[in-house]
């Protein structure tokens, strides 16, 4: 699997106004600043093709990124925080969410989860929530440059045990760095699993 053009396309505020093709589409959620954007510049070695920031809630829009012409990721806006008014937060994660539930050309989800801390009750609910819609998942351990592997491997196993109890679900789960571009190979192998199925 192979990233030879990376383009990006238009925003969407949601569900609405999302691009009308038929592309098969990827697309990457979970926590603010857990480095939805930075694993999208890695996985396509484009550096300022999503906007990465250090300040939370970066993203506001759902981004649309076309592969090879011929198929797309996404960078969705994370939950858990929104800068501006309650209404507003709480009507973009719906946005997200219609997204999510709505969109017939959705093929997979990476949900990506911060590899240094221990299962958190928002990313747990998030993932159960997800697992009820039926949209195939891929869990992504972020950031594991920061630590040793045994404790990225230690998180990770704790997360899919809560995970697994709470819901009875066992996603693939594959480790990264956006800094050493760990995780890239997995990552696109399992959307190159998809596209050639
Ligand atoms: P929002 O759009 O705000 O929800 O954030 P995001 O999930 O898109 O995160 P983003 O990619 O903007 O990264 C957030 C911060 O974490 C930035 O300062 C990145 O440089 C940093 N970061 C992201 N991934 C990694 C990583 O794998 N390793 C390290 N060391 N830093 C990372
Ligand atoms: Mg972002």
């Amino acid at each position: 699997m192979q990233i030879k053009s990376a383009k990006f396309f238009t925003s969407a505020k949601g569900a609405s106004d999302c691009p009308t093709w038929e592309l098969p589409e990827f697309a990457f959620i979970g926590r603010s600043n857990v480095g939805k954007s930075s694993v999208i510049n890695m996985i396509t070695s484009k550096k300022g093709l999503a906007k990465v920031s250090s300040t939370p809630g970066k993203t506001r829009m759902l981004n649309f990124f076309v592969m090879n012409e011929n198929w797309s990721l996404v960078d969705l806006p994370g939950y858990g925080f929104a800068k501006g008014p309650r209404s507003e937060k709480i009507d973009f994660n719906e946005q997200v969410g219609n997204y999510i539930e709505q969109r017939t050309n959705l093929q997979m989800m990476f949900v990506l989860i911060d590899a240094r801390r221990e299962p958190q009750k928002i990313d747990i609910a998030f993932t159960s929530w997800l697992s009820a819609t039926g949209v195939p998942f891929t869990l992504v351990f972020t950031k594991t440059d920061k630590q040793s592997a045994a404790k990225t491997t230690a998180n990770a196993e704790l997360f899919l045990e809560t995970l697994t109890e709470a819901v009875g679900v066992d996603p693939n789960a594959i480790a990264s760095s956006s800094k050493t571009g760990d995780g890239r190979k997995e990552i696109l192998a399992a959307i190159g699993q998809v596209l050639d199925a």
